[in-house]
């Protein structure tokens, strides 16, 4: 199959690994990409937001499939374009990625569809978010509408703090106000061709800083699937996968495609797991980001085969992914810096040694070839590279991910030391 991914970070990376990994002759593209994907996939000079160009690389090539990594193309109509053209394309049009683009939109697609979420308020004043405050009690959930790259959200018991994150996004619009939701959170994917979805397996992010959920929100810094305790709490994985399917998924699908706006993408559904029962905190319209880089490792089927369906409208022919029982955790190395003035441009040491360690991936999220001939690669962004450990079990996918960790190199870079330790205890 040809193949052309557009994006440049460590989710398309895991992707065309994953693709790679069926060991059939897939000729792939991607656009931009970076350092480390360049090794797996052939880069193209596109702009992954310009469909026209795109469009035209698909039909030059004889593209069979166009998968969309990240949700900026998607939000931008670039699916539209090049679905109207005929051309398959994984990842929903500009008006079901309204999902992720718009939190009150996700909001009011769940009241229709009667989806389990927290109660939210739309506040357009200061005064209206203190009356939000005052109705919903602390701790206290503010989110930007739009799209803002995981720094959006904001929960905090610190009032005061709360207010001046609403008004930083007050001025360019309403923000949401939301019912603080307590438990822990599931990561759950599902392939849709618009009428049909297939789940992956859960996963879990960490999504804040620093070790033991302190510090600032960031795209993710790490991650681990499966999830063994939801067998505890649902019976099984399945069990559990199950009634998100028939409870938040299959509605939420059904609802879009009444409304003409089907979605034909992956559904990414982050889920609190609360005493009262399973609660919708956001969708998104593409694969997640570090979750893909543990899903995908223990993927059994071929992902081409399943993203192909979707895209065509075959979902309902393909049987529920498989996944092997071994178990994926990622740690991601963030550069000096990050989540909030992250330093780039400097050489990144040590990946050789590294992938070497047993059962390790290095999939890279912002790296870029040297500057000079033999020199090393460079960090080109807050988030630089995905350790990836697969192994029979955590303790022991934990301990390969942090010998490979130890021995990359670069100045100032951090990374949770705590990723799956619960989970492996
Ligand atoms: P979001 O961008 O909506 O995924 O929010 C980022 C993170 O904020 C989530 O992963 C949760 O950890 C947290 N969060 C969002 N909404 C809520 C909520 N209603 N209650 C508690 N935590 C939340
Ligand atoms: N890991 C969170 C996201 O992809 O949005």
């Amino acid at each position: 199959m040809k193949i052309l991914v557009l994006g440049s970070g460590a989710r398309e990376h895991a992707i065309i690994l994953g693709l790679r990994a069926e060991q059939t002759d897939h000729e792939i593209f991607v656009a931009p990409g970076n350092a480390g994907i360049a090794q797996d996939a052939t880069p193209v000079r596109l702009d992954p937001l310009d469909g026209a160009a795109i469009t035209e690389f698909a039909n030059e090539n004889a593209v069979d499939l166009v998968v969309v990594g990240p949700e900026a193309p998607l939000v931008a109509g670039v699916a539209d374009v090049l679905r109207e053209r005929g051309i398959p394309v994984f990842g929903p049009g500009r008006a079901a990625a309204q999902l992720e683009g718009s939190k009150s939109f996700a909001k009011r697609i769940m009241d229709a569809a009667g989806v389990p979420t927290g109660r939210a308020v739309r506040a357009a004043t200061t005064a209206e978010v203190e009356a939000a405050f005052d109705d919903l009690g602390a701790p206290h959930v503010v989110k930007a509408d739009g799209l803002a790259a995981g720094k959006g959200v904001i929960v905090t018991s610190d009032r005061a703090e709360a207010l001046a994150h609403a008004e930083q996004y007050l001025p360019s619009g309403p923000v949401l106000v939301e019912e603080f939701l307590s438990g822990p959170e599931v990561s759950l994917f599902f392939l849709s061709d618009g009428d049909t979805v297939r789940a992956l397996s859960p996963a879990q992010d960490f999504k804040r800083a620093l070790d033991g959920d302190e510090g600032p929100n960031t795209g993710g810094m790490g991650a681990y699937s499966p999830l063994p305790w939801l067998a505890e709490q649902f019976g099984s994985e399945r069990a559990f996968v199950d009634e998100v399917t028939r409870d938040v998924a299959l509605p939420v699908i059904r609802q879009l495609d009444s409304e003409g706006t089907p979605f034909i993408g992956l559904l990414y559904a982050g889920l609190i797991l609360t005493q009262a029962g399973v609660r919708v905190i956001e969708f998104n319209a593409r694969f997640g980001d570090p979750e893909t880089q543990v899903v995908l490792p223990r993927l059994v089927t071929p992902l081409s085969e399943l993203l192909l369906a979707a895209a065509s409208g075959t979902l309902e022919d393909q049987p529920a992914p498989e996944f092997r029982d071994d178990v994926a955790i990622t740690v991601v190395v963030a550069s000096e810096g990050y989540p909030e003035a992250p330093q780039t441009g400097r050489p990144i040491e040590g990946l050789a040694e590294a992938a070497s360690v047993e059962g390790v991936r290095l999939v890279h999220a912002a790296t870029a070839s040297p500057d000079a001939p033999g020199g090393s690669l460079v960090a080109t962004g807050g988030r630089v590279l995905n350790v990836v450990a697969t192994a029979s079990d955590f303790r022991t996918a934990r301990d390969r991910a942090y010998e490979a960790i130890g021995r990359i190199r670069l100045e100032g870079s951090h990374h949770r030391t705590d990723i799956a330790a619960r989970v492996a205890e």
